[in-house]
């Protein structure tokens, strides 16, 4: 807010109201004063015209540069806010250390908001960065910040690819971890809106790491890459060391690309890197554009669905991950995340860089999904069932979890079937679907 107030400064006049009052009055004088005459008297007019028509397009210019860069942040009682939410409040003493200060990239996202929560719960500290973009329904994004708002949890207005206000950030806060879920996701989207992901995934991610590798003490860094980059490989279970570079969409190619990105990050600057490839996430609050969510939307309002088969009519199948499961993923990366090396944008030593995958382990074709939502919604879905264009989604994943279940202590535990009981059941009462319906009665 005060670098931008000095910028501004520098391309206005202190008073600009005032200042073009005096020099019109002065204008006009010295128009009676030496020119007569209808033809001159003409000209100064269109003068007068020219340089009205110069002030007003230079003040919509300023506004909406101003509108660009601004800021929602900045001040003395925002920084109280962010200080407060950073703080961790664990009770001194207490078995599980001093507590972290975590910037949680992406906090009004699906994954963000619950890592976020569950942060908070057992004590530490956390503060949210989310652009509140129209991907999707901004108005879950918010319901989420709202939520999180009322277990302390603050979230800043603003795109990670604004550096002074990462730099900013970091000078409030020695944040001591990163967890970076700011992404563009989704797999089809990318054939319609390409930049997005350049934007967010790549851009974002580099403006991102500049300000983790500038900031002292570093914060160790952890990130969601994603299961997609196994892309063309058909080796399953799916396994950390198998191929990675045969990407089927634009967005699997920028979290491969991240995965290399933090990779020099980590080797030059000394960064503690974490990359976790996740596994079709899902749950309550989960994300529109995913077809769990928008299948129940459907099937609901009795709206036909489209069901994908791949080649020779073999249904797709996916693991689903129950969110509760990811989140204790990212919150045991956090935890064995070993220190940043670097001070000063310089390396001291070798830092960890790790990738896990999060997974379930147990692929679930798309028609059983279905038929789960069908039994709890008390609906039968109309199915359109069609055959998978090449846009990008692979027939198939399966994630093999050995390396994380050894050095993260993951074991997830939740069936499809569990979860999505859970899912349907936050989702009539988010909707507001009567308590008294038979679906709602069912779960
Ligand atoms: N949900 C899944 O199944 C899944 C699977 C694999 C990987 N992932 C990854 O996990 C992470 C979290 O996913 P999610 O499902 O919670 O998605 P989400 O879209 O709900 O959350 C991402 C959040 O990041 C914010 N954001 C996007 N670009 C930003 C930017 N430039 N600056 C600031 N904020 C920005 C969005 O507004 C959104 O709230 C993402 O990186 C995603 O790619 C998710
Ligand atoms: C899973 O990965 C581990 C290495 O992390 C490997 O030893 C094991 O054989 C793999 N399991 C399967 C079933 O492929």
């Amino acid at each position: 807010m005060r670098v931008l107030a000095e910028e501004e400064e520098d391309m206005l006049p202190s008073t600009p109201g005032k200042v073009k009052i005096e020099r019109a009055g002065a204008m006009t004088r010295q128009l009676h004063r030496c020119f007569a005459s209808t033809g001159t008297m003409f000209l100064w007019a269109l003068f007068l015209v020219a340089m009205t028509a110069t002030y007003l397009s230079f003040h919509s210019f300023v506004d909406t540069s101003s509108r660009y860069f601004a800021a929602s942040w900045g001040g003395l009682h925002w920084e109280r806010q962010i200080r407060a939410s950073a703080s961790p409040r664990r009770p001194p003493g207490s078995a599980e250390g001093a507590g972290l200060s975590v910037l949680v990239t992406g906090a009004a996202g699906f994954v963000g908001t619950h890592c976020s929560l569950a942060l908070r719960k057992r004590g530490d500290g956390v503060v949210g960065i989310d652009n509140f973009n129209k991907y999707y329904d901004p108005s879950l994004k918010k319901a989420r910040r709202a939520l999180l708002a009322s277990h302390g949890v603050f979230v800043v207005e603003g795109d990670i690819n604004d550096g002074r206000l990462l730099t900013k950030l970091f000078d409030v806060v020695p944040f001591t971890h990163v967890l970076h879920l700011a992404a563009q996701a989704g797999v089809r989207y990318a054939m319609e809106n390409p930049a997005s992901y350049v934007h967010s995934n790549i851009a974002g991610l580099v403006s991102l790491l500049e300000a983790c590798k500038e900031a002292d003490p570093q914060p160790a860094v952890v990130w969601a890459s994603s299961s997609s980059v196994y892309g063309l490989n058909d080796a399953v279970p799916f396994s950390e060391a198998h191929r990675t570079d045969r990407p089927a969409s634009l967005y699997a190619a920028t979290k491969k690309a991240g995965e290399e990105i933090t990779h020099t990050y980590n080797h030059i600057y000394g960064l503690s890197v974490t990359g976790l490839r996740f596994f079709t996430v899902y749950g309550p609050w989960g994300r529109p554009d995913m077809a769990y969510f928008s299948f129940t939307r459907n099937i609901l309002q009795g709206k036909p669905i489209t069901v994908y088969r791949g080649r020779d009519h073999v249904d797709l199948a996916r693991d689903f991950t129950y969110i509760d499961d990811i989140v204790r993923g990212c919150l045991a990366s956090l935890d064995t995340a070993g220190r940043s090396t670097g001070t000063g944008g310089r390396k001291r030593g070798p830092a960890p860089y790790r990738i896990f995958n999060l997974g379930n382990t147990a692929p679930v074709t798309v028609p059983t999904l279905v038929s789960i939502l069908e039994r709890y919604l008390r609906v039968n879905a109309k199915k359109n069932v069609v055959e998978m264009p090449g846009n990008g989604d692979v027939p198939f994943t399966h994630a093999n979890i050995s390396l994380a279940r050894e050095q993260l202590g993951y074991k997830p535990t939740t069936s499809l079937e569990m979860g999505l009981k859970k899912f349907v059941r936050w989702y009539l009462s988010y909707y507001g679907y009567n308590r008294g319906t038979q679906a709602f009665n069912n779960l």
